[in-house]
């Protein structure tokens, strides 16, 4: 075995043979993705799993989730929620948010979770209108050079010992790069010097490899 992707897929699917097993919600979301010519970009089974983790872990009832796709991360975070717990999932593409509701409905989850259509941006003041104004966890998974400002929103609006996960931010390496041009990684560089100016925020980045190749996740805890 060597360090190279077939490996990375080696081990994923090992790990979700004992620890993460996929079952017939998560099957039938990636399934109706599939079928309506989603990109398959969707978190990995053993990186969902994390989320439903660290759901329960904050104990979390109110969750947002920037970029829902077909809702296979929106149903294993919504997994993690406390009983009567709400997720709202913002997402820019009415047909990627129309295959997710009936994924998400399908799953259990269509009292607990609500789908919003637009950029994402533009949803935030709505969502305050609403009187949804404090999070437990925030899942950032969208527009990647809107990253930095999603986080910083979130920031704000998360509870002291709530946490902020982004995905997608080391992009095969390309985070260690100064002055690449790349808007994708430009804001991935400047979240990090944002992060590290922010004194409530306790953050870290993990690099991770597995079955969607080298990338890896912040993850910032709000500091009470
Ligand atoms: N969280 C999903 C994957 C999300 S992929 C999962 O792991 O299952 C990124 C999603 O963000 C896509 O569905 C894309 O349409 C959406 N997106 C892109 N730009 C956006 C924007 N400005 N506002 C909200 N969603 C956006
Ligand atoms: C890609 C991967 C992601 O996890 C995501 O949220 C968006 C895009 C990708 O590999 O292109
Ligand atoms: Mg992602």
């Amino acid at each position: 075995m060597g360090i190279d992707q077939e490996t990375f897929t080696g081990v994923d699917r090992f790990v979700e043979a004992t620890l993460a097993p996929d079952d017939e919600a998560l099957r039938d979301a990636l399934d109706a993705a599939a079928a309506a010519g989603l990109p398959p970009i969707q978190v990995s089974p053993a990186q969902g799993r994390l989320l439903t983790i660290l759901v329960r872990l904050v104990a979390a009832r109110t969750i947002l989730e920037f970029g829902t796709l077909g809702g296979y991360s929106t149903i294993l975070l919504a997994r993690g929620l406390a009983p009567g717990g709400r997720l709202y999932s913002l997402e820019v593409d009415p047909r990627h948010a129309e295959v997710a509701r009936g994924s998400i409905e399908r799953a259990g989850f269509g009292d607990a979770v609500q789908v919003r259509v637009g950029p994402a941006l533009e949803s935030l003041p709505g969502l305050e209108a609403d009187g949804v104004g404090q999070f437990d966890l925030v899942f950032v998974d969208a527009d990647k050079p809107n990253t930095p400002a999603y986080v910083a929103w979130a920031l704000e609006r998360t509870r002291p010992g709530g946490l902020i996960v982004a995905d997608n931010v080391v992009r095969r390496g390309g985070l260690a790069e100064a002055g690449s041009g790349e808007a994708t990684i430009e804001a991935q560089r400047r979240l990090h010097e944002e992060l590290a100016r922010e004194p409530r925020a306790e953050a870290t980045t993990i690099q991770t490899v597995g079955v969607k190749g080298y990338d890896g996740f912040t993850i910032v805890r709000v500091v009470e």
